[in-house]
């Protein structure tokens, strides 16, 4: 069992432009890093409230809940958020709230010895980081910069503490594997 955070990122450490768009990314065009392999392990999925809902309004999920399983399978989805969120009907989405280590025994339970991916944004990922349940860190580097945006990882992590495990070239994408030492 691992917790991954895993996401594509501008070459400067932005997962989305300062008005949570991700169209830099969709027109970088050509062959994408597939999540296929890696979905093979994942059994639970993690978010922060900012992705979530912008997954619920790109993909129209409140109005087609159909399509939920479609991208997630069965997988309960536990995402942070201090507020009252809509849930799709028939997904299995927890909204949970407060500090890492108090929701780990419910994600890690729900996961039942299957990866947790944490998919964002890059300060819940730190929250994770801080409470040392970070175990890999996947990067899909898309050829972009960026002013300003959603940061990839607001936290100092040196070196000490990241294994290269893992370069891969994907069309026009570099993607980078860290396992993170504890
Ligand atoms: N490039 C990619 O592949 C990729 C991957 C992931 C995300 N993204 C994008 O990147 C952006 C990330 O947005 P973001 O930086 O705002 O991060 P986010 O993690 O999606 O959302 C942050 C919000 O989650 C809630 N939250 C976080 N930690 C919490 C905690 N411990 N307890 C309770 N609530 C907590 C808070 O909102 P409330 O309490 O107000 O609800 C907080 O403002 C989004 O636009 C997303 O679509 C891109």
């Amino acid at each position: 069992m691992s917790i991954i955070f895993n996401t594509a990122t501008s070459v400067n450490g932005f997962l989305a432009d300062e008005d949570n768009s991700l169209q830099w990314l969709f027109d970088v065009g050509g062959e994408e890093p597939s999540l296929d392999p890696f979905l093979e392990t994942v059994s639970v999925l993690v978010m922060g409230s900012t992705t979530y809902e912008w997954i619920l309004e790109h993909e129209n999920l409140l109005t087609e809940p159909e399509k939920w399983s479609v991208f997630f399978d069965a997988r309960p989805m536990f995402v942070f958020s201090t507020r009252e969120l809509p849930v799709p009907e028939g997904a299995d989405v927890r909204v949970v709230n407060g500090p890492v280590e108090r929701q780990l025994p419910a994600i890690l339970a729900a996961a039942g010895g299957g990866d947790v991916w944490v998919q964002g944004g890059g300060d819940l990922a730190g929250q994770f980081l801080d409470a040392r349940a970070l175990d890999r860190i996947v990067l899909s580097v898309a050829p972009v910069f960026l002013e300003t945006g959603a940061p990839l990882l607001p936290r100092t992590l040196l070196s000490a503490r990241l294994h290269l495990a893992s370069v891969e070239r994907v069309g026009r994408f570099a993607v980078l594997g860290y396992d993170v030492k504890q």
